[in-house]
């Protein structure tokens, strides 16, 4: 097989209502939330950045204007922190901005669901493969998840998309694969059901929040199609184009925290301030004195 187009924008869908975390999301964004001390939205940034990307596509809506500025120079605060010489502080700031030029952000008017939202993004990505990740959808590990489903992109090109097994119980909040061929952590794709009740669902293998897709997803999302819960759903649009093009599910060794639930953003703060030198002893010690 000829080596596939290279992935190079990543589109970021940011305009969900987060009602699941609310009051906290009524005026800041939940991408903005902070894992120990960077926002979620960073994580995923920099998870682009490690697979390859050099275009991020913000798809924002009402209220979601603080993204913009976290990805812009705050010369009145770096100045500060320049003449005070806290260099470190002032690092911590400058290596988390994108280049230059290499960041734009449109906007979904209504949430009319995820398909939608990348839909949105149809002029900026244009007629080539991209990457989309779900910032909220926090995973953890090295290489990023991303870059492990840019290696096997190499291999079979087409759509890729995160996967991860769940108790059957969970599976009718996510998209469930129907799985073909599986070879190691590569699983073929031969159906994709957007939350099936667990009795019809085809396997446990739910899509998570990670997808390398074609730009003809686009002619599909055109359509406008409202799917499970009345909005448009990525999923229908991913799974009309199977049989058109390779299709596989790939499980990665990252650790996956949903952040836009209270409970995954909890776990998420833990696991990663654990893995934090500077952070992790005295989280321990804070961990073990709590009384339950
Ligand atoms: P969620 O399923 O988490 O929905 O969206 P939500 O509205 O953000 O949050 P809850 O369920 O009300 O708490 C998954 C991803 O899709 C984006 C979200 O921002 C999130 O990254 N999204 C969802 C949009 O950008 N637009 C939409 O219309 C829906």
């Amino acid at each position: 097989m000829p080596k596939p187009a290279p992935v190079r924008k990543a589109v970021l869908p940011v305009a969900g209502m987060g009602t699941r975390f609310l009051p906290a999301t009524k005026a800041v964004p939940k991408e903005m939330l902070p894992v120990v001390d960077k926002p979620v939205v960073q994580y995923a940034v920099e998870e682009a950045k490690e697979a390859g990307i050099e275009q991020f596509i913000f798809v924002t809506g009402r209220g979601k204007h603080v993204i913009e500025d976290h990805f812009d120079h705050a010369y009145e605060l770096e100045r500060l922190l320049s003449s005070r010489e806290k260099t470190e502080q002032l690092n911590s700031l400058l290596e988390g901005l994108p280049a230059s030029g290499s960041v734009s952000f449109t906007r979904q008017q209504r949430p009319l669901g995820l398909g939608h939202a990348v839909w949105c993004a149809r002029h900026f990505v244009g007629n080539e493969p991209f990457a989309v990740l779900l910032p909220d959808d926090l995973l953890v590990g090295k290489p990023g998840a991303l870059k492990q489903m840019m290696q096997v992109y190499d291999k079979v090109g087409g759509v890729i998309v995160a996967a991860e097994e769940k108790p059957l119980a969970e599976v009718e909040r996510y998209g469930v694969i129907d799985p073909g061929v599986i070879k190691g952590n590569v699983i073929e794709v031969k159906g994709v059901v957007e939350k099936p009740k667990a009795a019809k669902a085809p396997s446990r293998l739910c899509v998570i929040g990670r997808y390398i897709l074609q730009p003809e997803i686009f002619t599909e999302l055109d359509k406008q199609d409202k799917g499970a819960g009345g909005e448009i759903q990525l999923t229908d649009s991913m799974a009309k184009t199977i049989g058109r093009m390779p299709f596989h599910a790939v499980t990665t060794t990252c650790a996956r925290y949903d952040c836009g639930d209270k409970v995954g953003f909890l776990q998420a703060n833990i696991a990663v301030g654990l893995s934090r030198p500077d952070i992790a002893p005295a989280l321990k010690a804070i961990l073990k004195s709590v009384k339950f």
